[in-house]
């Protein structure tokens, strides 16, 4: 069975609900038609608007971060069941903003992705190397570990339920896109290592995210190993990301 494309619009801190609102008036006469996945994370204050619009289409709704408890003096926190709660369907976990800006640790995502996992949140978790390890050849090295770490508590059976997002630190809001070899590779490298941990591989989503444009879609979305786009700047209009959709084919 062909893995089906996963195409995902991640907002970061952006759109209130009126915006939210607006881009998904625009973009579902768009993708009517589509086949594939296609998926709107907005910020946590937009998460009912998109989802109220959505019912009844093909677009599915994640939160960009979650916490791994279902509750508790954890202020400032969102949890698991009060998504689901909203009827959010995924998740992205281990943004490299998150890591970057607010601490998030391998050893947090490591019980992030077995809770959202638990309650029947599709989890996109996010890997990639900085441009200081890719210069130093260390690019599958980090991914390596970072999967082995935020997987750990996963069993084999559970591994392709998770969807994984080859984001290099570089090429996120930079401009800068990985080339199709460069895509190619880590993506591929990150089925291989699922599939040395006994998970099934070939029904595993493997996403490219870094400045993903309607201009180079076509082109990152055709690599054999290349399952989908995490895109972000791209994503806040809803005619470009219509674009993104239409070229995954
Ligand atoms: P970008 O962001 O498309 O603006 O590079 C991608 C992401 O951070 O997911």
């Amino acid at each position: 069975m062909p893995r089906t494309p996963y195409i995902a619009a991640n907002w970061k801190m952006n759109k209130t609900v009126a915006e939210a609102a607006e881009f998904v008036d625009t973009l579902l006469p768009r993708i009517s038609a589509t086949q594939h996945d296609v998926v709107i994370c907005p910020p946590f204050t937009a998460l009912t608007a998109v989802v109220e619009r959505r019912y009844g289409t093909a677009v599915k709704v994640a939160a960009q971060n979650m916490h791994e408890e279902d509750s508790g003096a954890f202020t400032g926190e969102v949890s698991a069941p009060m998504l689901v709660e909203l009827d959010v369907e995924a998740v992205v976990l281990g943004h490299s903003e998150r890591r970057q800006f607010f601490g998030e640790t391998d050893e947090a995502l490591a019980r992030k992705v077995p809770a959202a996992l638990a309650h029947d949140l599709e989890p996109i978790l996010c890997v990639g190397e900085s441009e200081a390890a890719r210069d130093g050849g260390e690019t599958e090295e980090v991914l390596e570990r970072q999967l082995q770490a935020d997987l750990a508590g996963i069993e084999a059976a559970d591994l392709s339920k998770v969807v994984i997002a080859y984001e290099p630190i570089w090429a996120i809001g930079t401009g800068k896109v990985a080339t199709p070899e460069q895509a190619q590779e880590a993506c591929a490298y990150i089925r291989d290592v699922v599939r040395m941990r006994g998970g099934a591989a070939d029904d595993l989503r493997v996403l490219y995210g870094g400045s993903v444009k309607p201009g180079n879609a076509a082109e990152l979305l055709s690599l054999p190993d290349v399952d989908g786009a995490l895109v972000g700047g791209a994503a806040l209009d809803a005619e470009d990301f219509a674009a993104i959709v239409e070229a995954a084919g």
